[in-house]
C-alpha cells in the first residue's frame, strides 16, 4: 500500500448498501459543482488544480528565502493565525522531532499571533533570547488584531536588534496587491510571496502560506507538492475507487442518521496538529445555517484515558475518522528481571505493534458500543504522504460542504466575536 487508503469495514453495522449506492447521485452533483466551478463560493477554488498550476517562480523563491532564513537565523518566527498558520504547523509538527536532539544547530520554528496573551509574547522573545531570528508574517488582510499586534511587537524587536537590516529577515506572506501588510511589505521593501485571491486561508496550505515555513523547517517541499498532485489525479475517479468521495458521502449519511460530532482520532503524537488543522477546515467550511457537523480530535491513547468513557457510553451521535500512521519504529518493550508490572508478554513487541493492537480493540470496542468509524490509513510520515492527506481532506470537505448545501468557501460566522471585540476596545469607526 503506497498511497492512501480508506478502511470502510467499520462502518458495515451502520451504512448498508442501498444506503452507498443512494447517494452517489448527489456525489457525483456536488463533485460536479466543485470541479467545474459550478456551486457556491466558485471564486475561491483556486487550490483544486493548484498542485499542478502553481506558480513555478514563486516556488524557486520560496525555496530560496527558505534556505536564507536558514542561513541567517537560529530562530524562523511564524505570524499568523486560522489559516494562514494552522497548515505549516500541522505539517511541520509531523515530519520534525518532537524533542530538540541535544547540541542541534537546526532552525527552530516557533508559531506566534495565535493568541492576545502577554506571557505567551513574553516567553517568546525570552526563549529566542540572544539568537538571531526571523519572522514570516502571513496575512491576507494584513489587519487581523492577533497576528498584527504580534508582529508590532517582532518588528520593533528586530529593528532594535538589526536596525536598518531588520527588513532582510522579515518574510511576507500576503495579498499581492491590496492591504495593510502589502503596503508595509512594499515600503519596507520586504520579501513578499502571495496568498492567491481564489484561495481562502483554510486550503492555503500548498501554496507560500504553508510552503516557505515547511520549506524554512527542512522538508522537501517539492515532494509535498508531488503528494499533492497524485492525490488531485487520483481523487478525479468515478465514486466506488475514489476514497476521497466515500469519506464524503460516509459523513453525510451519518449526519442525516444524527451522528453530528465527528471526531478525528490518531495514535500518534505526530499527528496531532493535523487534526488541529483538520478541525478548523471542516469547522469554518460547514458550520452555518445551522447545519453542519461538529469536528473535534482525540490523542489516542492518551485521551482513551479521558474522552475514553464518552466515546464508549456516552451519547450515541459521535462517529470517528482514524488517521492511521504505518508502524515505522523498531523501538521494542524490554524484558524485566523481577515483571513486577507483568508486561514480559510483550517482551521484544515493538511499541508500533502493541499500539496497533490498541487501535484495533477500541475500533472493535466502539463499533460494538454504537460508534461508526472510518480507518484512513497513511503510510508514512513523510513530505509526499502528508502533501496526499491534505488534498484528500480539502477536497473532500468541498464535496462535504456542497452534499450539506452550504457555502464552503466562506465563513460569516467569524465576523460576530470582531465586532463586539472592537466596540469594547473603542476602535474608531
Ligand atoms: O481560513 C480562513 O480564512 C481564516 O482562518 C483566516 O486564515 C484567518 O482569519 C486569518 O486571516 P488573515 O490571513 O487575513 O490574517
Amino acid at each position: 500500500m503506497n498511497f492512501l487508503h480508506l478502511d470502510e469495514q467499520y462502518l458495515a453495522n451502520f451504512i448498508a448498501p442501498h444506503e452507498w449506492s443512494g447517494i452517489q447521485p448527489q456525489v457525483a452533483l456536488a463533485a460536479r459543482q466543485l470541479e467545474q466551478g459550478e456551486g457556491l463560493g466558485n471564486d475561491y477554488l483556486g487550490w483544486l488544480d493548484w498542485p499542478v498550476g502553481y506558480d513555478r517562480e514563486e516556488f524557486e523563491r520560496i525555496q530560496a528565502a527558505a534556505r536564507r532564513i536558514r542561513k541567517q537565523s537560529k530562530v524562523l518566527v511564524v505570524v499568523g493565525i486560522g489559516g494562514s498558520y494552522l497548515g505549516a504547523r500541522a505539517v511541520i509538527e509531523a515530519l520534525t522531532p518532537a524533542f530538540r536532539p541535544q547540541g542541534s544547530q537546526e532552525l527552530e520554528v516557533y508559531f506566534a499571533g495565535t493568541n492576545l496573551s502577554g506571557a505567551y509574547l513574553d516567553q517568546l522573545i525570552a526563549a529566542i533570547g540572544e539568537r538571531d531570528f526571523s519572522v514570516n508574517m502571513i496575512s491576507k488582510s494584513g489587519t487581523t488584531t492577533e497576528p498584527a499586534i504580534t508582529f508590532r511587537v517582532l518588528r520593533n524587536l528586530l529593528e532594535s536588534r538589526y536596525g536598518k537590516q531588520a527588513c532582510q529577515r522579515i518574510y511576507a506572506t500576503t495579498d499581492k496587491s491590496r492591504g495593510a501588510l502589502r503596503t508595509l511589505a512594499d515600503r519596507e521593501q520586504y520579501d513578499t510571496f502571495v496568498v492567491p485571491d481564489d484561495v481562502g486561508g483554510r486550503f492555503s496550505v500548498i501554496t507560500a502560506v504553508g510552503l516557505l515555513p515547511i520549506a524554512a523547517a527542512g522538508i522537501d517541499i517539492g515532494q509535498f507538492m508531488e503528494g499533492a498532485k497524485d492525490a488531485r489525479a487520483l481523487y478525479q475517479a468515478p465514486f466506488a475507487e475514489n476514497a476521497c468521495y466515500r469519506y464524503a458521502a460516509a459523513r453525510n449519511i451519518l449526519y442525516r442518521k444524527g451522528y453530528a460530532i465527528e471526531m478525528l482520532v490518531n495514535y500518534d503524537p505526530r499527528l496531532h496538529y493535523i487534526a488541529e488543522w483538520w478541525k478548523q477546515l471542516y469547522g469554518e467550511s460547514e458550520g452555518k445555517d445551522g447545519k453542519g457537523i461538529f469536528p473535534a480530535a482525540a490523542d489516542l491513547t492518551a485521551d482513551l484515558h479521558s474522552m475514553g468513557q464518552y466515546m464508549q457510553d456516552g451519547r450515541r451521535h459521535l462517529f470517528e475518522t482514524l488517521v492511521q500512521l504505518a508502524p515505522d519504529s523498531d523501538r521494542a518493550v524490554p524484558a524485566d528481571a523481577d515483571n513486577l508490572d507483568g508486561l514480559n508478554y510483550l517482551t521484544g513487541k515493538t511499541l508500533d505493534y502493541v499500539n496497533e493492537q490498541a487501535a484495533l480493540g477500541t475500533l472493535q470496542a466502539h463499533r460494538d458500543g454504537g460508534v461508526p468509524a472510518l480507518v484512513l490509513q497513511l503510510p508514512g510520515a513523510t513530505p509526499y504522504h502528508l502533501g496526499a492527506l491534505l488534498y484528500f481532506f480539502m477536497k473532500a470537505c468541498g464535496v462535504s460542504g456542497y452534499l450539506l448545501g452550504v457555502n464552503p468557501f466562506d465563513q460569516p460566522g467569524v465576523e460576530a466575536y470582531k465586532r463586539n471585540m472592537f466596540r469594547l476596545l473603542g476602535k474608531p469607526t
